[in-house]
């Protein structure tokens, strides 16, 4: 193999059979692709896609870069939970414990920020001692005594994902549905689960933004699922603003932290409630969506979920004195409150900017194995169509120091769009349902 030779073909809009993509990707984690050839093909697949065959056989060589989970001597059904990416969106911490707390095991394999999007290996990363890199081994003692488990990829499970998603991340070539789509269902097929839920997100907040490119990312999805005979679900859900009020790692822990106990922003709440919902329909443990429902509700408000996340934090060697004592969380040194500089209505909040900033202030990635700064981030304190007098307080920035504080304020100023005028037409906050018989609109 000729790397370049099949670099051109990409870049000139043509297609690689099975084995050269096989070759190609296998020769990348065998050191005989570097890292400036794969970035390039990438940048390739970025602007031309992948077709369907060679859709197909990315993913196969995706999952087979590592082990699969075999969890055929679990007692109970398993089923996870992925999003596409989003601003604030915090689910993952709060549904995996959920979820175990409605009967079922949770091996959940996530990832770290990403572009403008913080990762949930990040958040986590944020309670003292937690582990992300378990073991397989490790992984599924976990799983059998909590029921939830929350890793990342390890040079044993998903490694490809791991190598391409960092890649990606500094290259530019994030937003690209086959890359997406290969990354999210090779981690989640690898978790030998048999049932899963994809939040698919829409929005301007999105890595796809516009619905049409979303829906097709989610029946995409769904279809790799069921080929592989894990009954898949995708939601699509709100991205045109961020999802509930903190955003940036260790803020975010602190609000599912609150989630978890029944309270929390409400628009979290109800989609952390419809995700549990779904992956308990998916996995046949009620008997209908408003019944698994009102058991996760209960699970939130009666403590169960709270508990069950201490003890998965206890069993990942972190500090679970966080869930009672959240100020041990990393803080950042600057706290400042930023007003509204009009009257009116806010109209809109640009989650892409919050994002960015975030990452601007030392809360994401530059570049590969870059160090960040999990105390940093936004905690907003206006929801859309609420009205704000000049001087009421929009949102706190939580920074390094007074100069990047003060920066942040200025994007989060320009993010939140005060209008005089009184119409404001968010998204639904999920709009389309998108199953193997087809997309149901909500
Ligand atoms: N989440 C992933 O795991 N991969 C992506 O490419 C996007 C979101």
């Amino acid at each position: 193999m000729i790397p370049a030779r099949l670099i051109e073909r990409k870049r000139g809009g043509g297609t690689l059979d099975a084995p050269e993509i096989e070759r190609f990707f296998g020769g990348y984690l065998a050191g005989e692709v570097t890292d400036y050839q794969m970035s390039a093909f990438l940048m390739a697949v970025y602007f031309h896609g992948l077709e369907r065959d060679e859709l197909a056989a990315l993913l196969r060589v995706m999952i087979r870069s590592g082990a699969t989970l075999d969890l055929s001597g679990l007692p109970i059904p398993s089923a996870d939970k992925h999003s596409t990416g989003g601003i604030g969106d915090k689910v993952s911490l709060v549904l995996a414990p959920l979820a175990a707390e409605l009967g079922l095991g949770v091996p959940m394999m996530s990832g770290r920020g990403l572009a403008h999007t913080g990762g949930t290996l990040d958040k986590l990363e944020s309670i003292p001692g937690f582990r992300t890199d378990l073991s397989l081994s490790r992984m599924q003692e976990v799983l059998r005594s909590v029921g939830c488990v929350m890793t990342g990829q390890t040079a044993e499970i998903a490694p490809l994902d791991r190598r391409l998603y960092d890649l990606r991340n500094a290259t530019g070539t994030v937003a690209s549905l086959p890359l997406i789509a290969t990354s999210i269902m090779s981690k989640k097929l690898a978790e030998g689960i048999q049932g899963l839920v994809l939040d698919v997100k829409v929005g301007a907040g999105a890595f796809l933004p516009e619905e049409d490119d979303a829906l097709e990312l989610a029946e995409t999805m769904v279809e790799m699922g069921e080929t592989y005979g894990v009954r898949t679900n995708a939601l699509l859900t709100a991205m045109d603003r961020p999802l509930g009020g903190a955003i940036g790692n260790a803020l975010e822990v602190r609000e599912a932290i609150e989630c978890l106990g029944g309270a929390g922003p409400d628009d979290l709440r109800e989609l952390t409630l419809c995700q549990a919902a779904e992956m308990a329909i998916v996995s046949g443990v009620r008997p209908s969506p408003s019944a698994a429902r009102a058991a996760a509700a209960e699970a939130l408000d009666g403590g169960g979920a709270l508990d069950r996340f201490a003890s998965m934090v206890e069993a990942q060697g972190g500090d679970a004195g966080v869930v009672g004592h959240p100020e041990r969380l990393p803080r950042a040194p600057v706290v400042l409150e930023c007003a509204a500089e009009r009257a009116g209505v806010v109209a809109g909040i640009a989650p892409r900017t919050l994002g960015w900033t975030v990452v601007e202030m030392g809360g994401g990635r530059r570049a590969v194995g870059d160090p960040i700064d999990l105390s940093v981030g936004f905690v907003l304190h206006v929801v859309l169509g609420q009205h704000v007098e000049p001087g009421d307080l929009i949102g706190e920035v939580h920074a390094a120091d007074s100069d990047s504080a003060a920066c942040a304020c200025g994007a989060l100023r320009d993010s939140v769009e005060i209008n005089t005028g009184s119409s404001v037409s968010p998204r639904p906050l999920i709009s389309h349902r998108v199953s193997a018989v087809g997309v149901e609109r909500l």
